[in-house]
């Protein structure tokens, strides 16, 4: 195996905005690791024969991302407990033997960039406030849960996709309706917006923040613009925030671990590189 070229890449359509491949050929330069880490679009048609093609062509693995992280768990022969209860992947290794294991990253992502900002944080700290109930909101809900929250308030505009998911994970997370999510900051120990508001191009989140405790970590998943306009106004009245860029950047280190062998670190260099490309 040590002499063999390692290949991985991301599979996504489309994929051609994806930084993935800056993070992993940084890494892969940087460890002197022989392999590539390459983008693959793949039309949401293709898709099995895409994973079959891990197989066929040997590949280390392949990140997953919009819009097959849903559809990709079916090709998999085993899925972590954690991807099962986000019901999404992000991230499939394949096995010496050649069976492909799904994984989602993305709450651990998420959780070490909060760690990183505040490293004494913990997620039993206090209540936290969750905006939004798509596909990141489930893996950053399902991450606090893991890590100990005691009470989510989970709030999105469409309010029956918040009921379904207070069904589906039960207490902690309790569902309230969009208007209400100005005084449902009160006494929080964590805001995070995972709704596309705030997005390059997009309208910003509106919302009220006078509720919210000075003491709040406030983040956003969102990374262009690295500043989200809830972000700014956040850290003007003195809340420490969070950018949805150590989400991206430490979501990339278990799969690459799996893939070449290394834990990589998120160096200051990394972190530049990225920004350089937004
Ligand atoms: P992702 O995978 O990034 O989470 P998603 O699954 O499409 O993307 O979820 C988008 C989230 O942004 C949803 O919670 C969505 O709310 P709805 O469930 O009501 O659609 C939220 N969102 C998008 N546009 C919004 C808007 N204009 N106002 C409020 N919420 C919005």
């Amino acid at each position: 195996m040590h002499n063999t070229f390692i290949m991985a890449g991301v599979m996504g359509w489309p994929v051609a905005h994806s930084r993935s491949p800056l993070i992993h050929n940084h890494w892969i330069q940087q460890h002197k690791c022989k392999g590539a880490y390459g983008l693959f679009p793949v039309e949401p048609g293709h898709l099995d024969a895409a994973i079959q093609g891990i197989r066929a062509l040997g590949l280390a693995g392949c990140n997953i991302t919009i819009p097959h992280k849903v559809d990709a768990m079916k090709y998999m022969d085993w899925v972590d407990p954690m991807a099962l209860r986000i019901g999404a992947i992000n991230t499939i290794v394949r096995q010496t033997d050649g069976a492909l294991h799904g994984f989602n990253n993305d709450g651990f992502g998420y959780l070490q960039s909060l760690q990183e900002a505040q490293p004494n944080w913990r997620a039993e700290t206090g209540p936290v406030a969750v905006l939004g109930a798509g596909g990141a909101s489930r893996a950053i809900v399902v991450s606090l849960i893991e890590s100990g929250a005691t009470e989510i308030r989970l709030l999105n505009r469409t309010r029956s996709k918040a009921d379904a998911l207070v069904q589906e994970f039960g207490a902690p997370v309790t569902a309230f309706d969009w208007s209400q999510r100005h005084e449902a900051l009160a006494g929080v120990a964590l805001l995070v917006n995972t709704t596309s508001l705030g997005m390059h191009g997009q309208p910003g989140l509106d919302i009220d923040l006078a509720q919210l405790p000075e003491t709040a970590l406030v983040s956003d998943a969102i990374y262009v613009p690295l500043e989200t306009p809830l972000l700014q106004a956040a850290r003007l009245r003195g809340n420490t925030t969070v950018n949805g860029l150590g989400m991206l950047l430490h979501q990339a280190r278990p799969a690459f671990k799996a893939w070449f062998g290394v834990m990589p670190e998120v160096s200051t260099e990394l972190r530049q590189t990225i920004v350089a490309s937004l």
